[in-house]
Formats: structure tokens, sequence, C-alpha cells
């Protein structure tokens, strides 16, 4: 990644800007501000810091990898450490306090669990550091700067869509459909809003009776899937099976908020000998997405981790050269103690028809839809 020479116009920006001297903590409305008036650059060689949560999808996975590789591309050292399966939280919170001490310039965060990290961003604050929550907002502290994702209330409203698109398709009767809803972990800021954009499309179905949810299971915390585990799914399928689904009664439909629980939710049905469902997902993993070509899996999201990669390291050499930070959004996300200035990316919906158009620009996945044509 080529680097660019701090302008004249951004210098004078950042210091007129500077002079104004706001708050730190009253921030929330102009992000743009925001930046600049903080913004004094650091040495172009620093240490970035990048806490990811787990290995449980295939983008935490690639993403540690393209971070690795573009930081160093862009002159900076990464620091790239993965939480454990085991006391994920407390070495998350003693890896971040780590790249703190170590003295990383900027620290890039996809949290384990939101609500825990205040203590060790505000560290990072107090030590100079920028935070950028990666993914996943960090809630409840003024410590995190900017917040960079896919917008997730439109994942949850193209999942609910794709739901309802895949039951006129493929249910092979009218309305009503018998649907279950699942969402993501409860640690996970990003499942209420998947959720929530999900229900944005489904409630009025539900509502007109389009949409029966046999369990009668419709709150989030009935549907939460703790820790994103797709045996946590699959229990939870098959124990929807036996309660609401004996005999000839058929489930035509499952709002899944990922590829992984999605699978999982498939291989429940698959086992209780009953007709898959219209299952969507999320993440464009690569065995939902030949589950998909295969007529299995009804729907993903591609939410290309090269591009949130790629976007959260231009934050970061913006920051680096003292310059006013990328941002596309300054309402959606109020963690609980001010509105994070985000830079939210498009997120599209992949279904059999679509993906060779979806993965133009994803040589990997565009191979296996190739190879299904
Ligand atoms: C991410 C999803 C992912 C899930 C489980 C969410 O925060 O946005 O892409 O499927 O975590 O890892």
């Amino acid at each position: 990644m080529k680097r660019m020479a701090l302008t004249a116009t951004a210098l004078v920006a950042a210091s007129a800007l500077a002079l104004t001297g706001c708050a730190g903590g009253e921030r929330g409305g102009d992000s743009g501000t925001d930046a600049a008036e903080e913004s004094a650059g650091f040495p172009a060689d620093s240490t970035i810091g990048i806490a990811l949560p787990d290995k449980t999808s295939e983008n935490w996975v690639l993403a540690g990898q393209l971070f690795t590789d573009g930081l160093k591309d862009a002159g900076f050292k990464p620091d790239v450490q993965y939480a454990p399966a085991s006391n994920t939280v407390a070495e998350q919170q003693n890896q971040i306090q780590a790249m703190v001490t170590n003295g990383a310039k900027v620290i890039v965060i996809g949290a384990k669990d939101g609500k825990q990290l205040a203590t060790q961003v505000q560290a990072a604050k107090d030590a100079g550091a920028y935070v950028i929550a990666y993914d996943r907002l960090i809630e409840n502290t003024e410590a995190v700067d900017y917040y960079v994702a896919f917008d997730n209330f439109k994942v949850g409203q193209l999942q609910g869509q794709a739901l309802l698109d895949g039951l006129a398709e493929r249910a092979g009767h009218d309305a009503p459909y018998n649907i279950e809803l699942f969402s993501g972990s409860p640690d996970d800021a990003n499942s209420g809003v998947f959720f929530n954009g999900a229900m944005d499309v489904l409630q009025p179905a539900i509502d007109d009776g389009t949409l029966v949810v046999v369990s009668g299971q419709t709150e989030i915390a009935q549907t939460a899937t703790e820790g994103w585990l797709p045996e946590n799914a699959q229990n939870r399928m098959d124990t929807l099976l036996t309660g609401s689904y004996s005999g000839d009664t058929v489930i035509d439909g499952v709002l899944s908020p990922n590829d992984t629980l999605a699978r999982a939710v498939i291989t429940s049905v698959q086992q209780a000998g009953k007709p898959v469902p219209v299952v969507t997902g999320q993440d464009s993993e690569v065995e939902s997405v030949k589950s998909i070509m295969e007529g299995v899996q009804y729907s993903t999201i591609n939410k290309d981790t090269a591009l949130l990669v790629e976007q959260t390291i231009k934050m970061i050499e913006q920051l680096q050269k003292g310059e006013e930070v990328d941002v596309n959004d300054t309402e959606q996300y109020d963690n609980g103690s001010k509105i994070v200035p985000s830079y939210l990316l498009d997120p599209v919906i992949v279904t059999q028809e679509n993906a060779a158009d979806a993965y133009k620009n994803v040589p990997s996945l565009l191979e296996i839809v190739q190879s299904y044509q």
C-alpha cells in the first residue's frame, strides 16, 4: 500500500481544529472534527495492535492474515492476537493491555465481549493510542474512537427478506409458513442488530399470519446462541424439532444469523429425517457457498473481509498522518456512552441465483461457484 505525503491542507485543517479545543468526552456529532482535533500523527513504522476474538468463523481467520500482510505492506509493525478458546474474555483483556504497554499507536479490536473492555480501551486512550472497534462495537465507554463494520442492520434486513423470498420460492405450498428464529451470541453487540434488522422485515409477516413461529420463541433471549457455537444451535434445533415439529409437521424456514449456525441447523433437521427448510446465513463460508450451490442452504451474505480490513488500514494510515479519518455514519452506533463515528460497508445477499455476480471480486469463492455451473 502506498503512503501519501501529508498535505498542507490536512495539516492546516488539523491544527485549526486542534485550536478549538473541544473536550474529548462530548463527541458524537461531528466525527470529522473529532478525528482532526485529536490526530497529531505518529511514526510511520509504529506498532499496531489487532485483537481478534476467536476463530469460530472463517472471516476472523482471514482478517488476521490480511491485517498481518496489509499492515506490513503499509510499513507498520502488526501485533495480531486471537483470544484463546478458554478464558477468552480475560485473555483478550490481557492481550489489549499488553498492546498498550508495548506502545501500540492504534489498537483494532474485534471484541469477544464488547461490554467488558472499557478498562482496557480507557488504558489505551490514556496512553495516547487510538481505538478502532472492528466488526463488533465496544460498549459503555467513551474511549472508542471509531467503528468499522459492514452495515449490521442491513445484514439482518437482507436475511429477513431472503427468508421470505426463499419460502415463496421453495416451500412448495402457499403461506402460512412454519419458521423458527435464531440469533447470535448475547455478548456480541452485533447479535441484537442483526436480529432487529431481520425482525424489521419478518415481524409484519408474523403479524399478518404469513409466518408462524411454531415454538412461539420470538424474543431475542429465547433465540440466542451462546458463543456463536454451532453445537448450541444444533442442540436448540434438536429441542425445537422434538417439541414443536413432531409427526409430519414440517419446518419451512429458519432465520440463521450466520453460516456456521446455518449448517448446524441443517444438520439437526437432516438428522431428524425432515426436509431441509429454507435457511439463511452470513459470512460466505466455503462450506456454505458449496451448500448453496448444491441447493441446500438458501442464502448467505457477502461481507468481503478484504474490503473491511482495507478500510481499517486506511483509517490507521489517516491517523498516522494526522489526517481526518473517513467515516460515513455518525448516528447509528450509540454504544451507551457516545455515538461512535463509523465507517459502514455495504453487505450483499447471496443466493444460488446471483452467486457468480456477488463473488465476481472474490476469486476463491467465484471458482467454487463456477465449478457448479
Ligand atoms: C460477525 C459475523 C460472524 C459472527 C460470529 C459477528 O460479530 O459480524 O460475521 O458470523 O460474529 O463470528
